[in-house]
């Protein structure tokens, strides 16, 4: 991004007499954004000075195309399924492709009778409400959502990378450097959510995948609290299927706050640069009583920065554990010393892992040989659609109900 002088392309614009939504050409240079009627129009609409700050906001808007989107209304007949990717507790994710753009993305279909037998229904309807409100380079970006009265859909981003968990089992463990920026890059997402009053709470392998340019993209918003430093309540165990990355507070059913994810970022490092978490075992009692109890042991080959980061972050009291009085002290932990924030924002430090895409852009399908590559150590098994006995999707036709669908202008 850091050479791209200009950048174009298409967004949605209130007017400012009749407020009225229109669409207009914009041009985001050095300093300046000017916009025009269309790209062939010579004649200046607008212009506004920019902050460097805005600058790269506004660029990544122009990459995401996200206004233009905004006005659209879909529904699921607007896609067609290309594969399975992900399957979860409550439902499918599918890679599908836009009919009308060719698009490729990520849609997230949720069985609403399932959630409503788990009392989760409320839970996922905030995991698209936060979705919908948070846009940041490193957190998933939901594109549309609707709802028929048995499904709840959500279009996301299509990170073609894969999930970080089959590349950690791939390679064993990562370098030290692939570490620290894909770390960085996280660090920028929880910090954003937390501005927002948001915790995070999924913070775990599989819910971390790899975008087009082998950068970060936070996914799954199913645990979110946005009813930020409240009590906890029920039991711990029912809303985390992967208990590994539990902070202590959380298994002990106390007040807890956003510390919570900070404590997450220590077990994901120590398992990025150990290949393992640092607490592990086959039955959840004893699992929780290493994490309440044992002492963390943390192998030579990890570096005295990232053994004493480690350390600080899973201390098992939030009041006195590293980012306890926000994100500014993790980021200036000696881990990060020579790490520029802005440029891990602006996505100029490159990721030592590409992932292989035949045409590089998010627009372009996957060939078979990268599905079934990203699948790798997952446990899901990507199939095309055609593979998959077409008698299954019956239950994916689309029920339309105009008036009561919930179709979600996002
Ligand atoms: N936007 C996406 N791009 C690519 N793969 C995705 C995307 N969203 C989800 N997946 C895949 O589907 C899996 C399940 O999605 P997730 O949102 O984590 O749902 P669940 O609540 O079932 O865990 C992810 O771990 C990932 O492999
Ligand atoms: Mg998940």
């Amino acid at each position: 991004m850091s050479n791209i002088k200009t950048k174009s392309g298409y967004l949605v614009k209130q007017g400012g007499t009749n407020k009225s939504w229109k669409k207009r050409w914009f041009v985001v240079q050095e300093k300046l954004v000017c916009y025009y009627k269309t790209e062939k129009s010579q004649l200046l609409q607008g212009i506004f000075v920019l902050t460097k700050k805005e600058r790269s906001e506004w660029v990544y808007f122009l990459e995401n195309e996200i206004s233009s989107r905004v006005v659209d209304k879909v529904s699921r007949d607007d896609f067609n399924l290309l594969a399975i990717i992900g399957r979860g507790t409550y439902g499918k994710v599918y890679m599908v492709k836009k009919k009308d753009t060719s698009e490729i993305y990520a849609m997230k279909i949720l069985q609403k009778d399932m959630l409503t037998k788990n009392q989760q229904i409320s839970q996922r309807m905030s995991e698209r409400n936060v979705l919908m409100r948070v846009r940041h380079p490193f957190i998933i970006g939901l594109q549309y959502s609707f709802q028929t009265p048995e499904k709840l859909y959500m279009v996301l981003d299509y990170a073609p990378g894969g999930e970080l968990f089959s590349h950690l089992k791939k390679n064993g463990k990562f370098s030290k450097d692939r570490t620290r920026l894909y770390v960085a890059e996280i660090i920028l997402g929880l910090e954003h959510l937390h501005k927002m009053d948001i915790i995070y709470r999924g913070l775990k392998p599989e819910n971390l995948l790899i975008d087009e340019g082998g950068h970060i993209k936070i996914a799954d918003f199913s645990y979110v609290r946005t009813d930020l430093r409240k009590k906890s309540g029920g039991k711990t165990n029912t809303f985390c299927e992967t208990p590994e990355y539990l902070a202590p507070e959380i298994i002990l059913n106390k007040e807890y706050t956003e510390v919570v994810d900070w404590w997450s970022l220590g077990i994901l490092i120590y398992e990025m640069l150990v290949g393992m978490p640092p607490f592990y075992a086959e039955e959840l009692d004893d699992l929780y009583m290493l994490i309440l109890r044992s002492q963390i042991k943390v192998p030579s080959s990890v570096k005295t920065a990232a053994r004493d980061l480690i350390l600080k972050l899973l201390d098992r009291n939030p009041t006195t554990r590293l980012g306890s009085n926000g994100s500014s002290d993790i980021k200036k932990h000696p881990f990060f010393s020579g790490i520029n924030w802005e440029k891990v924002y602006n996505k100029e430090y490159t990721p030592e892992f590409l992932p292989q895409i035949s045409n590089g852009t998010r627009s372009t399908e996957p060939d078979k040989e990268f599905t079934e590559e990203y699948a790798f150590g997952s446990l899901v098994k990507t199939k095309t659609v055609e593979e998959v006995d077409k008698a299954k999707f019956k239950e994916f036709v689309f029920i339309d109900n105009p008036e009561g669908n919930g179709t979600s202008k996002k």
